[in-house]
């Protein structure tokens, strides 16, 4: 089926490893033009790489700290001067270690904040600059499950993606009179298929989970399976097509094998 996305402009932050990963090679194979914003630039260069053999229109990598203003508008303007439009942002990039609120510092709360909130907070700035004048786009916020049910060991994380389901309800109704869909894609436990999937900066660098503590957290899902990037992914394009979703704004969709389920 085609979704509407061959050639269109989009830009996924966090595109090297893991989610972001899937995103791409995702668009890629809708033909969109894409570009990534990742502060590896050398990991995201090697799946624009994989996303032209795949399909891709065309494919940009700008090294992109998200937690800077200066730099996400220096990414949303390069998407939009290269390929002649900005059709769809997927705030992508996310970050956390696992450990008890009590075991946390300011330090790492503030991390956490700049790099999940205020990143998203600052692309979707940048992207409406661009969208509002065009009067359309789609964007979608990769928030988490975490963010509907307390999760032991991520606190200060769940709340920021909490956060963002919440600010991205309000720029839903701020901006769809301007033909802008905002959404958010909360993903469970979701792990790349191959050690190569993540590179040094990815939080799957290290595991985060043994083999055996994966096998719990399946088992304890409805669906009896975590997720994989290409899970997320296929949720990303359904909500970022105008053909799928082109009546959907301001929700929040679990991909999470049954996780969270929410009325
Ligand atoms: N994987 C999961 O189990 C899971 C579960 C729930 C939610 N999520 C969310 O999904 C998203 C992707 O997760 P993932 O597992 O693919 O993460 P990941 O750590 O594997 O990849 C993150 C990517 O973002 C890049 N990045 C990190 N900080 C950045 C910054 N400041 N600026 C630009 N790029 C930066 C990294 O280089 C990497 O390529 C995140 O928002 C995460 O919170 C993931």
């Amino acid at each position: 089926m085609d979704l509407g996305l061959k050639g269109k402009s989009v830009v996924v932050t966090g595109g090297g490893s893991n989610i972001g990963r899937g995103i791409v090679l995702a668009f890629a194979a809708e033909g969109a033009n894409i570009t990534i914003g990742d502060i590896d630039e050398g990991q995201a260069g090697k799946v624009a790489e994989l996303a032209l053999k795949q399909g891709a229109a065309g494919v940009q990598v700008l090294k992109t700290d998200v937690s800077q203003l200066d730099q996400v508008k220096a990414l949303m303007d390069a998407a939009h001067t290269r390929y002649g439009s900005l059709d769809a942002v997927v705030n992508n990039v996310g970050w956390d270690q696992l450990m008890f609120f009590t075991q946390s510092t300011p330090e790492f709360w503030d991390k956490v904040i700049r790099i999940n909130y205020v990143g998203v907070l600052n692309c979707t700035f940048a992207a409406l600059e661009k969208m509002i004048p065009a009067k359309g786009g789609s964007i979608v916020s990769i928030s988490s499950d975490a963010s509907r049910q307390g999760e032991p060991r991520e606190a200060v994380y769940g709340g920021t993606k909490a956060a963002i389901n919440s600010f991205m309800k309000t720029v839903a109704k701020e901006n769809g009179r301007y033909g802008i869909r905002c959404n958010c894609v909360c993903p469970g436990v979701t792990i790349p298929e191959f050690d190569d999937e993540v590179g040094g900066t990815s939080m799957w660098a290290k595991p985060l989970f043994t083999p055996e503590q994966l096998e719990k957290v399946a088992a304890s899902l409805p669906l009896k399976k975590v997720g994989r990037p290409r899970d997320i992914a296929n949720a990303v394009v359904f909500l970022s097509s105008p053909l799928t979703a082109g009546h959907v704004t301001g929700q929040v969709l679990s991909v999470s094998g049954g996780y969270s389920m929410i009325g």
